[in-house]
């Protein structure tokens, strides 16, 4: 277990926000947990758990100590006749993963190419894109209790995902969490701070289905002639695409979609398209309809805009950006005036609210 105190975390954050840690804990395994938790400090201070720092803001100097995920590793742990069942570091970056499957012949997450961040962060927003999600290939995960130190495993319907959303991103009751628990029960608990994720399953079936149906894919499929591409081909053209219309946070700093889609019910959806025919919108399972965040706050003017030191990205405004330099560098606060400048633009215009997607530290 490596301890630094008084850490930057420019470098932490896809945002690229000044701040510090004034502690920052390097968790490289197990063992480490476990060492932390047996550290003084640990009961001294809260603790924040990062992994890639791609959906966080940081609004200020991190009081909590901070948890850096470093567990790496990469196997195959089972395969039968339908699927293989392959596991990853927390640590691990979730691209190099998506790439490194594919060239061992395991295809399946191609379609989630170049998301940022970490496989561990990866179940916590259940990420998702080109119309598959995690949750989709997902297996189950390994974690430790951060007040006792024990280690379980739990599986998808322990998992609470939906939308963006999982059992980890809510709030834990205080008290003992008995992990023998219904999976029912487990997932009214919230998991947020309570439990630190280590290692991450997935199952890939041995028959593979192309997900080319997002529209994005298939305007490419046929631009291309190709209607019938093998993994790695989708893999490409999902990482072209990504790159023609979100920003690289290595370039310009940022933590993907800033909003989630909102959902809304038929009527709302029958009613705002009467006003604004453009609207993007899909229909869901249960009759009600997502609308596409991206595309409201364009119809509402920002995207391109300016707003002190953080921006709307050019291509996609759903995607707020860092416009900071070292003289001015761009902070938490700055962000969130935009942020909620947009939301409120949004709601006076079509009575809808967005829902911020990163987490506030
Ligand atoms: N649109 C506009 N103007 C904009 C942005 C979007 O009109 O400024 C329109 C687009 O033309 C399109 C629609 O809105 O018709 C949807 O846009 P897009 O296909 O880019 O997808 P999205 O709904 O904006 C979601 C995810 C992305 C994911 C893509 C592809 C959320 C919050 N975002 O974006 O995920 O990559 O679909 O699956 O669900 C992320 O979570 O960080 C992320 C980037």
């Amino acid at each position: 277990m490596i301890v630094q105190h008084n850490h930057p975390l420019n470098a932490l954050n896809t945002f690229g926000i000044s701040a510090r840690a004034a502690q920052l804990v390097r968790i490289q395994s197990e063992d480490d947990v476990q060492a932390w938790l047996s550290d003084p400090l640990h009961r001294s201070a809260p603790s924040l758990i990062l992994g890639g720092g791609s959906n966080i803001v940081l609004t200020g100097d991190v009081k909590s100590v901070v948890l850096k995920v470093e567990i790496m590793g990469r196997r195959l742990v089972s395969e039968d006749d339908k699927s293989w069942v392959v596991e990853a570091g927390a640590g691990e970056s979730w691209h190099d993963w998506v790439e490194w499957t594919l060239s061992q012949g395991w295809p399946g997450l191609e379609n989630m190419a170049l998301i940022p961040g970490t496989v561990g962060a990866a179940p916590v927003q259940n990420i998702g894109a080109y119309g598959v999600e995690l949750q989709d290939r997902f297996d189950s995960l390994d974690a430790m209790d951060l007040h006792t130190g024990e280690r379980f495993t739990l599986r998808a319907e322990h998992c609470g995902f939906g939308y963006r959303d999982s059992v980890f991103k809510h709030a834990s009751a205080p008290g003992p969490l008995d992990w023998g628990q219904s999976s029912g029960e487990i997932r009214s608990m919230g998991l947020a701070g309570r439990v630190l994720i280590t290692r991450v399953r997935f199952r890939l079936p041995k028959v593979w289905r192309r997900d080319i149906s997002y529209l994005d894919l298939s305007r490419k499929a046929e631009a291309c002639g190709n209607l019938n591409p093998d993994a790695k081909t989708v893999f490409d053209w999902v990482c072209e695409i990504r790159r023609s219309k979100l920003p690289d946070p290595k370039v310009v700093g940022n933590a993907g979609s800033f909003f989630k889609n909102p959902t809304v019910s038929a009527e709302q959806c029958a009613d705002i398209i009467a006003r604004d025919p453009g609207v993007v919108h899909y229909v869901l399972a249960d009759g009600r309809f997502k609308l596409a965040a991206g595309w409201l706050i364009d119809a509402c003017g920002w995207r391109g805009k300016t707003l002190g030191h953080a921006g709307v990205y050019e291509k996609q405004a759903l995607v707020l950006v860092n416009r900071g330099d070292a003289q001015h560098p761009c902070t938490g606060g700055e962000v969130i005036t935009l942020a909620k400048a947009i939301q409120t633009s949004v709601y006076e215009r079509f009575g809808i609210r967005l829902e911020m997607e990163p987490v506030l530290v």
